[in-house]
């Protein structure tokens, strides 16, 4: 069967069009919200975090703003669908593995994970390949942390990711119209897994991360559009051969594997070249700003790319 691939929505045209739209998600979200966590009795808990020197010297984004306007097709294609249909998916207990090419694979309790690694509270710039963006205050801990507890093997050079498959809990993933293939997957070179910067959350603003953000464990990784950043991971796996993505098969042409915010490289339906930060749009403002290579972080990341045609490996 011929997968259906949604458009992602140009820039161009919903700029005017989300304001307002915004509006109604705003509302509906937030009583939508407050309905799913009825109905599934899950709470945010406190985190006990330390302070990171990563943060960004910009306002950031409302936690309205940041836990009502998502993309988790598992949830469905709207932005404001996480926050209304994610109320039945349990995050707890969780367990993700760690395997491949490793000498010490193991399948480990999130929760014994968070006490052994300290939860940092961040703040990053995100940047969406819609040419939106927030600034997000997360709290996890280095992916590098895990990969140092299973020791990757010489021979590794990648990581992959995969999201739970729960369709009974993530009606994105039944329903009438199947948007994407399941389990959503990514990837990242050994080298961009490692880099400090590179982050698997478990919180936002100091609490455990809403369903709708990724619960209860994501990736981060701020230098590359947001679609990289994959939710609720169940396994990681080492290996030698570039990882398959969700995106570069849904459409290679639009999503490369690398996917690092440049805006010298348009998307071939729109311009990458400004950003629409969420929250700033509105009466007073239009919230555009240019967009930076990568998303802010060359001077942490920039080396990592030296040799690598970034037109071409996009
Ligand atoms: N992960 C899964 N499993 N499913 C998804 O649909 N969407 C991606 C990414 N991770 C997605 C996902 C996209 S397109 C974006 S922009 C970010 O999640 C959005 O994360 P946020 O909702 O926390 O801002």
């Amino acid at each position: 069967m011929p997968v259906y691939r949604p458009p992602l929505i140009p820039s161009s045209e919903i700029t005017p069009r989300s304001v307002y739209l915004r509006r109604r998600e705003f509302l509906g979200a937030a009583a939508g919200s407050a309905l799913a966590l009825q109905a599934s009795g899950a709470r945010a808990e406190k985190l006990t975090t330390v302070e990171s020197t990563y943060r960004v010297d910009e306002p950031t984004t409302s936690r309205e703003d940041i836990t009502s306007y998502n993309n988790f097709y598992e949830f469905g294609l709207d932005k404001s669908d996480p926050a209304r249909l994610s109320g039945d998916f349990k995050p707890r207990p969780w367990t993700v593995t760690v395997d491949g090419m490793v000498a010490k694979p193991g399948r480990f309790d999130l929760d014994a994970l968070t006490k052994e690694f300290p939860i940092e509270s961040r703040t990053y710039r995100m940047r969406c390949v819609e040419a939106w963006s927030m600034v997000i205050p997360w709290d996890g801990f280095p992916l590098a942390a895990l990969l140092d507890k299973v020791e990757p093997l010489g021979s590794a050079k990648y990581v992959a990711f995969e999201t739970i498959v729960r369709p009974e809990e993530m009606p994105g993933q039944k329903g009438l119209f199947q948007s994407l293939e399941w389990p959503y997957v990514e990837g990242l070179r050994l080298d961009e897994a490692r880099h400090p910067l590179t982050l698997l959350a478990v919180g936002l603003y100091g609490e455990t991360l809403p369903n709708q953000n990724g619960a209860p464990l994501r990736l981060v990784v701020p230098w590359k559009y947001g679609f990289k950043g994959i939710k609720s991971i169940v396994r990681i796996s080492l290996t030698d051969t570039q990882p398959k993505t969700t995106w570069q098969s849904a459409n290679a042409q639009e999503y490369g594997f690398y996917a690092n915010v440049n805006p010298e490289v348009d998307h071939p339906r729109w311009s990458q070249a400004s950003e629409r930060r969420i929250g700033e749009s509105g009466f007073f403002g239009s919230g555009r700003r240019k967009t930076l290579p990568f998303n802010g972080y060359a001077d942490e990341v920039a080396g990592l790319y030296s040799g690598l045609d970034l037109r071409a490996n996009y």
